[in-house]
């Protein structure tokens, strides 16, 4: 039975409230956007737009921890190509958490209404600009294909692993 170092508390529980913000904002955004011209429609693009600014405060916590913390070293036994796979894939998740935001803020900046956090009026970051508005919101749809594409291979990974010699993979992220 193979010995496995788990990430630190504090790690283990960002990893799971990025992820919970993250499936939430997935069914919020593609949920509200088919939603007709109305108050429902704005109420949950506000919304989603508040959780999503949550989100990005997470992941600078996120990252400034990462910086200062090394994840744990990988004790099993894992070809090489899969490590650097799956390291690869960690890194471009913290560049598309913080890309993923920022397009949605342009985006809402440039559509012609107001970016709020929780009902507490942010600046905007443009004036109302069809072509802007169209470009940042391409952007947005096409990094949320990249962080499915990323979530797909995480996934692959881990569960290829979830048990190897004798103790469980997903050990490393629990947070207690
Ligand atoms: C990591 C955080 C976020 C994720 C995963 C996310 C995800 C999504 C998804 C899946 C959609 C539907 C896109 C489509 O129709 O193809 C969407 C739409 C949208 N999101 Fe986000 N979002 C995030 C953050 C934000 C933020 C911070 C804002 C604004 C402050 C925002 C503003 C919008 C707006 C305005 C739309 C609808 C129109 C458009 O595509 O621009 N999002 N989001
Ligand atoms: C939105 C979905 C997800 C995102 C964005 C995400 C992101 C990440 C990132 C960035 C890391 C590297 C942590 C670091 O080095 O700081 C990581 C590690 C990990 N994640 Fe996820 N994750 C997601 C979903 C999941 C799910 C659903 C599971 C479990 C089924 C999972 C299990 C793990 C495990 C076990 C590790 C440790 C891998 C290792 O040993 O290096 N993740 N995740």
């Amino acid at each position: 039975m193979s010995h496995l170092e788990k990430y630190t508390t504090v790690a283990s529980t960002l990893h799971w409230v990025v992820v919970i913000l993250v499936c939430v904002l997935f069914g919020l955004g593609w949920f509200m956007t088919d939603l007709p011209p109305g108050p429902d429609r704005g109420f949950y693009f506000a919304t989603h737009k508040s959780i999503g600014i949550t989100l990005f405060v997470v992941m600078v916590f996120r990252l400034a921890w990462r910086l200062f913390n090394r994840p744990p070293p990988l004790e099993l036994d894992v070809a090489n190509w899969k490590i650097l796979l799956a390291k690869n894939v960690h890194y471009t998740f913290y560049i598309l958490l913080f890309v993923q935001p920022l397009t949605g803020y342009f985006s809402s900046s440039f559509s012609g209404y107001d970016t709020s956090f929780y009902g507490y009026p942010l600046p905007t970051w443009g004036w109302k600009h069809e072509s802007f508005n169209t470009f940042f919101s391409a952007a947005h749809s096409l990094c949320s294909m990249a962080i499915l594409i990323c979530v797909t291979l995480h996934l692959a990974g881990v569960i290829s692993h979830v048990y190897q010699e004798g103790v469980s993979f997903l050990d490393r992220m629990k947070p207690w």
